[in-house]
């Protein structure tokens, strides 16, 4: 593989399958670095790290070893791959808020490099609305997870919250990394989701029916395939306020690729979303610039159960389906 992979290690339980993944991703041909926060030291001294990496692990922020970098950033930088497993209810919150008081998560914000977030932790907690609407605000940041599997939980719990198998992540990352299953490798992708209202005056505003479903569907694929992908703007957006968000994103990433699966409102006067400058996906919305494709659905498309992409019919009734389907023929036009 030989890839550069930093592995997180935060204060869970599961803290003693990171050892065993180190060792797994090693035999895998991967340069392994560990970073612990101090409740990881807790339970497992960094010296099982150190010995199945063969290189240091890092704690402290203010140590910093070589005078030349600043160590954080130093490996920040060089990870092409970050782990965090297992990831605690407090790590994912931390991240989820833009907290950066350890050195895990002061890495976590100073690196580019994608970042899988592994949570582990008691069923309950894993079902805190909290914890939920943490994980939530880290997807819509572009955060992929490896979802806990169900199981005996060492609090004693069966349920969902068990840090994945080393063997499958290793598996995962090995997946990442080989260039047939990653055609979105490097691309960034945004998407737009769900409805979008418009104000009519100071108290009163008109809102699309729209579900998401369909847009989250297909950050989801893209991310799958290797993309930097995200949402932009949230379900039922202000259009002013998404018309705003998506220049953002286009001045930031302007080799974009753009889908557009918002259902903006169509009442006179409603400002459009420019396309221009972006390979772009729309589903019949009016936009100012000319889509490569467009989806037509009879139905709004998170309501239909057919779409048609230049005559080809799609099923729409599974989201997930339907994403790869379009990703298959979006890349399938991209390749020729
Ligand atoms: C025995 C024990 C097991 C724990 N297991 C977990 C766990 O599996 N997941 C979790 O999110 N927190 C767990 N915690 C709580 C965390 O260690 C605690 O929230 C800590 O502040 C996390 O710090 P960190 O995120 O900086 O590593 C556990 C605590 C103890 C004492």
């Amino acid at each position: 593989m030989n890839k550069n992979i930093l592995l997180c290690v935060s204060g869970g339980i599961a803290v003693y399958k990171a050892v065993a993944l180190v060792s797994k991703l090693s035999q895998a041909g991967a340069n392994v670095k560990v970073m612990m926060t101090a409740s990881a030291r807790q339970f497992v001294n960094p010296l099982s790290f150190q010995v199945m990496s063969k290189n240091d692990v890092f704690f402290d922020t203010f140590d910093e070893k070589d005078s030349h970098v600043i160590a954080h950033i130093d490996l920040a930088d060089w990870a092409d791959l970050i782990l965090v497993a297992p990831a605690t209810a407090n790590v994912i919150g931390k991240l989820a808020n833009g907290i950066a008081d350890d050195m895990v998560t002061t890495t976590l914000l100073a690196t580019t490099a994608p970042v899988w977030i592994a949570p582990a932790m008691n069923v309950h907690m894993y079902d805190h609305p909290a914890v939920k609407r943490n994980l939530a605000q880290l997807a819509a940041d572009g955060y992929q997870f490896i979802e806990p599997s169900e199981g005996f939980l060492a609090c004693g719990y069966v349920g969902r919250g068990r840090l994945e198998e080393p063997e499958k992540i290793t598996a995962l990352v090995k997946g990442f990394f080989s260039p047939k299953s990653q055609p979105l490798a490097g691309k960034t992708v945004l998407v737009t989701a769900g409805a979008v209202s418009v104000s009519m005056d100071n108290q009163h505003v008109i809102r699309t029916k729209a579900n998401g479903k369909i847009g989250v569907a297909l950050v989801e694929e893209a991310k799958a395939l290797g993309a930097n992908a995200f949402l932009v703007g949230e379900h039922g957006a202000d259009i002013y306020e998404l018309i705003v968000e998506l220049e953002h994103y286009k001045n930031q990433h302007p080799d974009a690729f753009f889908i557009h699966a918002a259902n903006t409102p169509t009442i006179e006067g409603t400002p459009k979303l420019s396309i221009e400058g972006t390979r772009a996906v729309t589903f019949g919305q009016e936009v100012i610039g000319k889509a490569i494709l467009t989806v037509v659905s009879q139905d709004w498309i998170d309501f239909s159960d057919k779409a048609e992409v230049s005559g080809q019919v799609m099923v729409v009734t599974n989201a997930e389906q339907f994403a790869k389907s379009l990703w298959t023929y979006v890349l399938q036009g991209e390749a020729k």
